[in-house]
């Protein structure tokens, strides 16, 4: 059998203990399908093991990772502290620098350094796999830059952040407060360090510039996603969309159009019993549509395990030889991104409106709708609660055929100029199958 692959090992959290445990764990199994032995030879980390019961007495241990990514003794950096910013970046660039593979889990690295670090990395000839920075366990990145590399794709989109999608769940489902819900993700480890990436969408904005790049062949680019996160769902909005037959889903959403990339995150009515309407808890789906076909990749999207088992996976290549390139092409040929503007974006809308309730007010919201040419597919006015007073504003919502977010945004202004609103509208954005 061949020498060892000897890895080094920075940042000891939930994922990094994870990759840690199964290293250690399952090395002959490993070993048998990497055709040598992956050893996991020292570790750099600041604070102790998150998994106590991790025995890492026999690996070398500090609390300096670009030392760790650039000395003597390991043939792969592995990255999984996190962060677009230092410790990871540099570390990451000192062991590419001298022509060393690393593997990473780090979304918001990728996302905002990702092409700057595939062309360190092909000047130094140095692997570079990040398979779990997306979808935790789900072989996304591999179906997209192998799996696919014979169609042409039109759109990728999905549930791609565990906690909002675990939030969401548990508040349509318990009719449960959104602080608790969150409390409880951050509790079972699937939230990041500083919540507000998960339930602001910049978490899924990350991870769908990635999606983008691969499925177009385009550097990433994460400035260019529109990004809205879940903060303002209500347990209104959730009963409201059961009723019209939908589900509201964090999506993170790329689709090619007539001008460019369009690339966006924010809260999504989804029909109930499509594939995406039917995802529930901290699990991940994404669908891509191509012209040879359409699938739907459904698994665990966070959580120490799942993650671990794709860091593993990318260590598995790299120990048995097998080699890509990290954008599925050379960082010459990637194009450069173009950005669709979104108020260029087309599609239906629900919109939540708190009405004044008085005469001419269902006509003005119509009629501000028409002259935009908004054909609406469904009005519901509810009663108000017998508990209000009767000057109380009456929820009415509004569901849009497909149209242009210009028009909506300019209906929905004239709308509260004419003074029928007691509150700003909610809108949330309908994606077709
Ligand atoms: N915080 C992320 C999530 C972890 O909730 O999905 C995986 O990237």
């Amino acid at each position: 059998m061949e020498a060892p692959l000897r890895v080094g090992l920075a940042g000891l959290g939930t994922v990094g203990s994870a990759v840690a445990g199964m290293l250690l764990r399952t090395r002959d199994k490993l070993a048998d399908r990497a055709g040598r032995p992956i050893d996991l030879v020292a570790v750099a980390s600041k604070d102790p093991p998150r998994d106590q019961s991790l025995d890492l007495s026999s690996i070398k241990r500090s609390d300096d990772p670009v030392a760790l990514a650039k000395g003597e003794g390991i043939d792969v950096f592995v990255e999984l502290m996190g962060g677009s910013g230092d410790p990871a970046k540099a570390s990451v660039e000192a062991a590419l620098g001298i022509g060393r593979p690393v593997v990473t889990a780090n979304k918001a690295l990728i996302a905002k350094h990702g092409t700057s670090l595939i062309k360190l990395a092909e000047k130094h000839n140095a692997a570079f796999n990040f398979e779990a920075a997306v979808g935790g366990g789900i072989p996304v990145i591999k179906t997209l830059r192998e799996g696919l590399g014979g169609a042409e794709i039109s759109r990728v989109y999905g549930i791609l952040n565990g906690t909002c999608n675990y939030i969401l769940t548990q508040m349509q489902k318990e009719g449960r407060s959104f602080e608790d819900c969150l409390k409880e993700a951050q509790k079972l480890g699937y939230a990041e360090a500083d919540p507000t990436f998960d339930i602001g969408g910049f978490d899924t904005a990350h991870k769908i510039a990635i999606l983008a790049s691969l499925a177009f062949g385009a550097e990433v680019d994460a400035d260019a996603v529109y990004v809205e996160g879940i903060q303002s769902i209500t347990l209104a909005d959730l009963e409201a969309a059961d009723d019209l037959g939908y589900r509201v889903k964090l999506l993170g959403v790329a689709v090619k159009t007539d001008t460019g990339v369009e690339q966006r995150v924010h809260p999504t009515m989804v029909p109930k019993g499509s594939v995406i309407g039917e995802i529930d808890g901290v699990t991940n789906a994404v669908a891509i549509n191509s012209d040879a076909l359409d699938l739907t990749l459904v698994g665990p999207g966070a959580g120490g395990a799942a993650t671990a088992s794709a860091v593993v996976a990318d260590l598995v290549d790299l120990a048995s030889g097998r080699r890509v390139m990290p954008f599925g092409r050379g960082s010459a040929k990637l194009k450069k991104a173009v950005r669709a503007p979104m108020q260029d974006h087309e599609g239906g809308y629900y919109i939540r409106l708190a009405a004044v309730d008085k005469p001419g007010t269902a006509a003005s919201i119509a009629g501000r709708m028409a002259e935009r040419g908004i054909s609406l597919e469904s009005i519901v006015q509810h009663r108000r609660d017998k508990k209000q007073s009767s000057d109380a504003p009456a929820p009415v919502i509004l569901i849009t055929y497909a149209t242009n977010e210009d028009a909506m945004r300019s209906a929905l202004d004239a709308i509260k100029k004419d003074g029928v609103l007691a509150a700003d509208p909610q809108v949330i954005r309908i994606e077709k199958n």
